[in-house]
């Protein structure tokens, strides 16, 4: 019994034409656009078409039981840019293993994203699992002995500087539902926004996931084993500490230039072992380069 994941996230594709409209000049997405084309973060991704398309190759060809994306596909949230990362990524294409995605913040930029289920359409394929109550999130999926859920922890902010995200108590209350109604075996979360950073703290007070103790604490309560997330482009991994009871795993961003990665996990039974691939750019694949390995919690 051995379940082979991809985890790759925050590719933060774009497109062009962007499909600007007059509404548009009066939203978030002005400063986000300047933020992107005159303040260097497009830069920053410049060669993300080509990771990606890297990426979809190794998805082709590695033998992946599932695809594991934890958000940010895009940059603004415009319908061209997430349909055009969700094709890139090859979602909804039969020749790949199937995949799990969660929206990043990114894919929620503006409240119009939110309600025109923009990232839920583009990545429709992805989103398949069992529901409580028929709303949207969380849901589950089970890959061979493990079990998948995906939480969505990002939402559209008004103020600039406000990048949180909030799982929110509706929610909870059905993941607490979610997790009463499937067997035993390892239960992975996936979401964009990571419980704590690198050094065992929340992230800055504009940066954080706003209910982060209480989605700790109910998901311990679950028998979570697992975290994965994004949104922190840098990869790290947190074994189990005093403040968390299960272990998280951030991807980083997959496509970023020189943070470039996506990591494989083979789980046997309740034992992880991950392999970090990093891309190349002289020859424009992804090749090994750290591993480590993890007991997940919640064995019986
Ligand atoms: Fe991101
Ligand atoms: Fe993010």
């Amino acid at each position: 019994m051995s379940v082979k994941l991809a985890h790759f996230s925050d590719i933060h594709l774009t497109a062009r034409p962007l499909g600007w409209r007059v509404r548009d000049v009066f939203s978030k997405r002005t400063t986000g656009w300047v933020n992107v084309s005159l303040l260097g973060r497009g830069r920053r991704f410049r060669h993300a078409n080509d990771v990606t398309a890297a990426l979809r190759r190794e998805f082709a060809s590695r033998g992946f039981d599932q695809l594991v994306f934890s958000g940010d596909a895009t940059t603004l949230a415009f319908p061209a840019e997430m349909t055009e990362a969700a094709r890139r990524l090859g979602v909804g294409d039969p020749t790949l293993p199937p995949g799990i995605a969660v929206p990043g913040n990114h894919d929620l930029y503006v409240h119009r994203a939110v309600r025109d289920r923009v990232f839920e359409e583009a990545f429709a394929p992805w989103q398949e699992g069992l529901r409580v109550a028929d709303e949207h999130y969380p849901f589950a999926r089970k890959v061979g002995h493990v079990w998948l859920i995906a939480l969505n922890s990002a939402k559209s902010n008004f103020w600039l500087w406000d990048a949180t995200g909030r799982v929110g108590d509706a929610q909870l209350e059905r993941f607490r539902a979610l997790c009463a109604m499937i067997d035993s075996g390892p239960r992975i979360v996936v979401s964009h926004y990571p419980l704590l950073t690198h050094t065992y703290t929340p992230e800055p007070r504009w940066h954080r996931l706003r209910d982060w103790r209480k989605v700790r604490d109910l998901a311990a309560e679950c028998g979570v084993g697992l975290w994965l997330h994004g949104h922190r482009h840098g990869w790290y991994v947190l074994p189990l500490a005093a403040n968390l009871p299960f272990p998280t795993i951030c991807a980083g961003s997959s496509t970023q230039t020189r943070r470039w990665g996506y990591h494989e996990y083979t789980i046997d039974a309740w034992h992880l072992k991950g392999l970090r691939r990093v891309y190349d750019l002289k020859t424009g694949n992804f090749l090994d380069s750290e591993t480590f390995e993890l007991e997940l919690p919640g064995a019986a």
